[in-house]
């Protein structure tokens, strides 16, 4: 089963090019859910997520988003059965093998961000070979949150941090917010201005808790398997009505 044939290939007009988000976070959720009322095995919706997640990064590269990241993977999904977590991570390492060649040819930087070492031999070594492979392209940037906890990534850089204050090479008194954010799994990408989450849920799931502190917020009752460039189109238009303010007046 494929994704609905790509339809708006240019910016819609209604949209400002100008005020478009530069990085664009999404929570992939409800998956299995969409299989469920199709009456499918719940692996059915991943693999049609993926179709998805493929259509929304070309989408980006069509309408001039730079950055794209999206969480495929939580440390929090090990939890679920065995099965489901197993498909995953096969999942994961047959799309990046068929996918590379592409990737190369529409000139997609690829990253991941998470606790990289924890996965599967082989699909770490996958991830390797196409961050290599890519990381001169220059089109746009395309993170997949793999194995990725926020509380975690924060843990990580203050470990990292104290040994260093620890070994005398900087002072606490250094440690400022820049200082702090190239210890993280983000270092060189800039926050996402707007979070898209489908199917409804109100929570971050543990998702860029450091990155996302001033992110536009947009929640869609829609599926990750239905969210299509007409449901983008719509988180743009509502992105772009906001009066991102900062704290000032
Ligand atoms: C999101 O869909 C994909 C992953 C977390 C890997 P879910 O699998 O969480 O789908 P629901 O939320 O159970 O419907
Ligand atoms: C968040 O979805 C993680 C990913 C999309 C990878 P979950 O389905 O795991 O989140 P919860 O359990 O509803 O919080
Ligand atoms: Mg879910």
């Amino acid at each position: 089963m494929t994704a609905k044939p790509t339809v708006l290939q240019e910016l819609p007009a209604d949209l400002n090019q100008e005020r478009l988000p530069r990085h664009v976070a999404v929570i992939m959720d409800g998956n299995g859910r969409w299989a469920k009322r199709q009456g499918l095995p719940r692996i059915m919706g991943h693999r049609r997520g993926v179709d998805v997640l493929k259509d929304l990064l070309r989408c980006c590269r069509d309408w001039g988003i730079k950055a794209l990241t999206a969480y495929a993977f939580s440390t929090e999904n090990w939890g679920r059965p065995l099965e489901e977590v197993n498909f995953l991570m096969t999942l994961f390492e047959r799309v990046l093998r068929q996918e590379l060649r592409e990737m190369m040819q529409e000139d997609v930087q690829i990253h991941f961000v998470g606790n990289l070492s924890a996965l599967p031999r082989t699909l770490h070594a996958e991830i390797e070979r196409s961050v290599d492979e890519t990381r001169h392209n220059q089109g746009i940037q395309f993170t997949v949150a793999t194995n990725y906890g926020g509380r975690q990534e924060i843990l990580q850089a203050c470990r990292a941090i104290a040994v260093q204050v620890q070994q005398g090479l900087i002072q606490p008194e250094q440690i400022d917010e820049a200082l702090f954010e190239r210890h993280l799994y983000t270092a060189g990408i800039c926050d996402p201005d707007l979070l898209i989450r489908t199917s409804g849920e109100m929570r971050l799931s543990n998702f860029l808790l450091w990155q996302v502190a001033y992110s536009e917020l947009y929640i869609t009752e829609t599926l990750w398997p239905d969210f299509d460039r007409a449901e983008f189109h719509r988180a743009l238009s509502a992105y772009q009505q906001r009066d991102r303010r900062f704290g000032k007046v």
